[in-house]
Order: structure tokens, then C-alpha cells, then sequence
């Protein structure tokens, strides 16, 4: 079971058991038959609590990376090496099942042009219902509540007002931050956002970041902030990895002066 490859951040302290290690993981692609690498060698380890930043120019395979996380590579691409362990558990050898539980219940992805994946003509309301009855925790009426009180967190000042607003009638900014609280609502303990910002004009980037730093504190999450633009993300992480293209993640030590 353990991996044999060593090139993981070692300035962490040892007894600090990673949340999340992905040891040389490769990803492939089926042509003609064969598995063909397009990333390999990716190496990360984040930690329980962290905000670190996931970052490297566009198309070297960050969100890639950020989909095999989750067992969500598109059909034709396939985990071909490596091993991602989770709490210390090797999460890419579970089945759909398993991994289907994970994503509900432990790691949540906000994936790269999610803004689109709002339903614009579908109430804020019934789309946060939805996501949060996969949980099946609460009744109707808790879930309304515990909605509006996400929202409020989140920093809206009337949250019915929201709650029954439709996404097109909503400012970017705002469908951003409802889909994080979509997104939060579900408790992870992981949570990966993959360009959160690149829809939003600069004043709105800085907010939406601020928030996701504020969320990392109140909530004790654990985030993996991914960007094609270091500079925007670099104030707010506590730790920027960046990935080369065709991969090798380099890992700077917790701490040290970026
Ligand atoms: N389904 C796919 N099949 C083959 N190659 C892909 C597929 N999706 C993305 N790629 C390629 O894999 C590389 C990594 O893509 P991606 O993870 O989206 O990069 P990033 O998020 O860092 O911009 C790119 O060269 C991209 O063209
Ligand atoms: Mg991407």
C-alpha cells in the first residue's frame, strides 16, 4: 500500500499527519488503445486547516489534477499511477460508490466555470435544496433556515430575498458567492475551488477571496485554492504549490517567504 516515492513537502512537521496527500500521481489519455501520460509526477500535500494555493500557467493540468481528486476524470482520461491519500485512506482505489460518498460528504470541487452550472431560471432556493438534500439530514423547514443563515454567513444582508431570487437576476459576484454557500452547505471538510475568480472584474476577485479566507477560519476548512493567476491568489493562501506544465507540483515550505 505505500507508495514509493518520497518527494513530498518535507518541511512539514512529521507528526502532522497530511489531510490530503496525492503521492506522483499520472494522468492519462486512451488513444489507439493506449494509456498516454498527460500529466505525471504530481505530488501535494495539504493540511488540516490550510488555505494553500494550486497554482501554474494555464493548461499544465490543475483542474485535471483537481478532478482526479474526486474520481471525476472525464471518460478517455484515467489515474494511471500514484496514490491520493485522504485522512490516510487511498482514495484512488475506491470504487464510484465510495467516492460518490466522499464528494457528499467530505471533499467538495467547485469546478472551473461553475457559474455557468447555475441554473439561471431555477430559484436560488430550489437549487440549494437540492444540493443539501443529498444529505438528507434535515427537514424542509431546518434546511430553509440553515440556508438562510449560510447565506447571511456568506455575507448577504437579506437572505430570502436570495433564496428566492433567480441566478439571471443576480450580479456575478453574487451567483459566486450563493454557489459557495451551495457549495459550503454540504460541510465539507476539503474544499477545492478551481478558479473561482476568473469570471469576476478585480474588485469582486478580491471579495469573493476574502471570503473564502474568512469561511477557512469560521468553518475550520481546509481549502485548495487553484489559479492560472498567482498574483491574485498569493495574499490570501497560506502556502502556494505550483505546478509545471505536463506536471510536477514544486511545494514551498509552510511559512517561508514567498
Ligand atoms: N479530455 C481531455 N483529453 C485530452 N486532453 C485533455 C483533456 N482535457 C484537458 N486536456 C489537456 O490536458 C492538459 C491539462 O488541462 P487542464 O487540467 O484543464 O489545465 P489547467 O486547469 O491547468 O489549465 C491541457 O493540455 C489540456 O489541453
Ligand atoms: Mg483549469
Amino acid at each position: 500500500m505505500a507508495a514509493n516515492t518520497t518527494n513530498i513537502n518535507n518541511s512539514a512537521n512529521l507528526n502532522d499527519t497530511p489531510l490530503l496527500c496525492v503521492q506522483n500521481i499520472e494522468i492519462s489519455r486512451q488513444q489507439a488503445g493506449k494509456w498516454l501520460p498527460i500529466i505525471q509526477n504530481v505530488s501535494l500535500e495539504l493540511h488540516a486547516g490550510e488555505m494553500a494555493a494550486l497554482v501554474g500557467p494555464s493548461g499544465c493540468g490543475k483542474s485535471m489534477t483537481a478532478h482526479a481528486l474526486v474520481g471525476l476524470l472525464e471518460t478517455g482520461l484515467r489515474l494511471t499511477g500514484g496514490h491520493i491519500f485522504y485522512k490516510e485512506d487511498d482514495i484512488s482505489r475506491y470504487d464510484e460508490r465510495r467516492l460518490q460518498k466522499l464528494r457528499r460528504e467530505e471533499i467538495a470541487l467547485l469546478i472551473q466555470h461553475s457559474l455557468s452550472g447555475l441554473d439561471p431560471i431555477r430559484t436560488v432556493r430550489r437549487q440549494m435544496v437540492e444540493t443539501l438534500k443529498l444529505q438528507a439530514k434535515r427537514s424542509r423547514k431546518e434546511m430553509e433556515a440553515y440556508l438562510g443563515t449560510m447565506l447571511e454567513r456568506i455575507g448577504f444582508a437579506d437572505p430570502a430575498a436570495i433564496l428566492d431570487a433567480y441566478p439571471f437576476e443576480l450580479s456575478g459576484g453574487m451567483r459566486q458567492r450563493v454557489l459557495l454557500a451551495m457549495m459550503l452547505s454540504t460541510e465539507p471538510a476539503l474544499f477545492i475551488a478551481d478558479e473561482p475568480t476568473t469570471a469576476l472584474d478585480a474588485l469582486n476577485r478580491d471579495r469573493v477571496l476574502a471570503l473564502l479566507k474568512q469561511l477557512q477560519a469560521d468553518f475550520g476548512l481546509t481549502v485548495l485554492l487553484i489559479s492560472h493567476d498567482e498574483q491574485s491568489v498569493r495574499k490570501f493562501a497560506d502556502r502556494v504549490i505550483t505546478m509545471q506544465p505536463g506536471g510536477m507540483a514544486s511545494v514551498q515550505a509552510k511559512g517561508s517567504v514567498l
